[in-house]
Order: C-alpha cells, then sequence, then structure tokens
C-alpha cells in the first residue's frame, strides 16, 4: 500500500466546534463544501498578472486608503452565501482552527495553529482574501498592507485602521495610538515607558527571529502528521510571540477571551487580522533570507492540503509545496529597515 503524506481536512465532517470561554459555534459553510467542483490549485499567470506588493501600513497613502475601504466595504455587503464575503472569509478561520473538520483518514480534529502548518496556512488565507478583495474593486495590482510592529516606526496600530471600513470595535481601547504594543503582552500591562517598550520589543525580535530560532523545528513549529496521535502541539517562536501576544493585546478587554483578535473563531473579523499576519507571513520570509534559505523538505509538510474559494467562486485544493515561492504566487513585500531588532543582540 502507498504511503499517503501530510495532512488535510475531511471537509464532509463540519461541524459545531466551542469557544475558548466554552460557548458553542458553528462556522460551516451554508451549503457542504463537498459538493463543489474541487480544482487543483494554479499559479497565476505572470504574463498577465503584475507583481502586487505589499506595503507597510503605516506608510501607505490616501489612494491606496480608498482602494482598500472600497473593497472591504463591498466584501462586507456581500451575502453569507457568498464564499468571497467578509463573514465567510473570517470564518475561514474559525474554521481551521477551532477543529470544525476532522483530519482527513482519522477522527481527530484538524487544527492548523501550534504547529508547521501554522506559516503555510496562513499565507493561502491572505492569499486568496487578497485576490478577491483585488477582484472586487477590478485591480488586480491590490495588495493587503502588513503591520510592521517589529520596528520602531510600526509599534502602534496603524492610523489606517482606526477608521471606516478598517475600523473595529471589538478592540481594547486602551491600546489604542499613540500606545505602543507590547510584543509580549501576557493580558497584563507592562507599564513599561515608550521607550523602554520598544527596546524591550526589539529584544524579543532579536530572540524569536535569530537566537531562538536557529532551527527549523524552532522556527517553524513541529511536524504534525497523519492519524489520531499526529497533532503535535509545539508551536514556533513567532507563533507563540509577537503572534499570540498580540492578537490578545488587540483584542477587547471587555470580552471573556478577549474577542474578536483574542479568540481563533472570532480574531479574522477585526480587519487588523489581515495585516497582522502579512507582517507574520513577512518574517517568515526575512527568517528564510536570515537562516540562509532554510526550509522544510519532509513530504509530510508538503503534501499537506487544504481548501480556499478563489474570486472567480471555485474552491481550490491547495498544498503546503505551492506556496514557499511567493514571486509564484504573484506577490513580495515592500522592503523595511529591519536593522533596529537585527541588531538588538543583548
Ligand atoms: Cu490563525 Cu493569527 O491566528
Amino acid at each position: 500500500e502507498a504511503r499517503i503524506f501530510g495532512v488535510s481536512p475531511n471537509l464532509t465532517t463540519c461541524h459545531q466546534s466551542s469557544s475558548p470561554s466554552g460557548f458553542r459555534i458553528y462556522c460551516c459553510p451554508p451549503r457542504s463544501e463537498s459538493d463543489e467542483a474541487i480544482i487543483e490549485f494554479q499559479f497565476p499567470d505572470p504574463s498577465s498578472s503584475p507583481l502586487r506588493i505589499r506595503r507597510a501600513a503605516h506608510l501607505v497613502d490616501h489612494n491606496y486608503l480608498t482602494k482598500y475601504n472600497k473593497a472591504l466595504s463591498i466584501m462586507k455587503s456581500l451575502p453569507y452565501t457568498d464564499p468571497r464575503s467578509f463573514t465567510r472569509q473570517a470564518n475561514l478561520h474559525c474554521l481551521y482552527c477551532t477543529g470544525s473538520y476532522n483530519q482527513k483518514y482519522s477522527n481527530s480534529e484538524f487544527s492548523i495553529h501550534r504547529s508547521w502548518l501554522f506559516f503555510p496556512w496562513h499565507r493561502m488565507m491572505l492569499y486568496f482574501h487578497e485576490r478577491i478583495l483585488g477582484n472586487l474593486i477590478g485591480d488586480d495590482t491590490f495588495a493587503l498592507p502588513f503591520w510592521s510592529w517589529d520596528i520602531p516606526e510600526g509599534m502602534v496600530i496603524p492610523e489606517m485602521y482606526m477608521n471606516a471600513s478598517l475600523f473595529h470595535g471589538e478592540r481594547d481601547f486602551s491600546h489604542f495610538p499613540p500606545n505602543v504594543v507590547d510584543l509580549d503582552y501576557r493580558n497584563k500591562e507592562s507599564g513599561l515607558s515608550p521607550e523602554d517598550q520598544i527596546r524591550t520589543n526589539l529584544a524579543l525580535m532579536y530572540r524569536q527571529m535569530v537566537s531562538g530560532a536557529k532551527t527549523m523545528e524552532l522556527f517553524m513549529g513541529c511536524p504534525y502528521r497523519l492519524g489520531e496521535a499526529g497533532f503535535c502541539n509545539s508551536p514556533g517562536t513567532i507563533e507563540l510571540a509577537p503572534h499570540n501576544t498580540v492578537h490578545d493585546w488587540i483584542g477587547s478587554n471587555s470580552n471573556p477571551s478577549r474577542e474578536d483578535m483574542g479568540a481563533f473563531y472570532s480574531a479574522a473579523r477585526d480587519p487588523l487580522f489581515y495585516a497582522h499576519h502579512a507582517n507574520i507571513d513577512r518574517l517568515w520570509e526575512v527568517w528564510g533570507d536570515i537562516h540562509n534559505e532554510m526550509t522544510i523538505k519532509d513530504p509530510d509538510w508538503l503534501e499537506s492540503y487544504f481548501y480556499f474559494y478563489d474570486e472567480k467562486l471555485q474552491l481550490n485544493k491547495i498544498k503546503v509545496g505551492d506556496v514557499l515561492d511567493t514571486t509564484k504566487l504573484g506577490y513580495g513585500y515592500e522592503e523595511v529597515d529591519i536593522n533596529p531588532w537585527l541588531n538588538a543582540r543583548p
């Protein structure tokens, strides 16, 4: 018998799951995805689609802001039956992160956090989200912004997220600008001065990206494999912090699990989620640059796959091995100066 490589969700198993504080949630699509015609993911044609450049959120111009707001308000106005709608987009995170699906070939619940699936899954989610947004305004150069909380100029909530359709009410108001983000937030205020907070943040970045992330497993997280005992539950450095910590820092202090950003089921309802994850995605690239293009060659990682709707409402089956080259996916990142943390060796 041929060995099956990688993990994947079983679409026919979509079921209720629960929030961290214990109430039941249901984020399955209104009709079964297993009834859809599934297509194999194809790379965009580079001759007809320009490279999308993701820019730092604190540097975007008025023109860009108008475009993003327009795209997002169209997306928010689509009905729930449309998989491109903002609620359905947000529910993707709920589906894959709260255990709504079971794993294929096993009854264990499927989850993409706390393992080596973390980076590639979120890359895919953003990739399709970005294509849909661009398509809704007829702009195939549209790119998501990234929230560069790793450098001093980016260490507050970007101004663009404080207005219009990018604003979100379920946030901790006491963390609004000009408050400096605590990249190691543990549900308790650090009490540091802005200067000390920035210094502490830079030291954390150095640890999570450089000194504490010298091996694949330390940075990417542990190998998640097929079967009942396959889930490994050991996240990489960046997933733990700043990823988890910034989620909590943003979410509202008056909700039980700091929803929306503080809980998996609700996190992607806040537009800031996408900029937060664009930065995580960018840091994955930066880590590769720092550590001699280190990457996982294990077929259990490369062959793991998930499902996402594209802008044409087609359900794509896409493998981890498909998303390792962002240029092939048709996007890239504007460069920012990372020296503040790269040189923050203690
Ligand atoms: Cu899937 Cu930022 O979490």
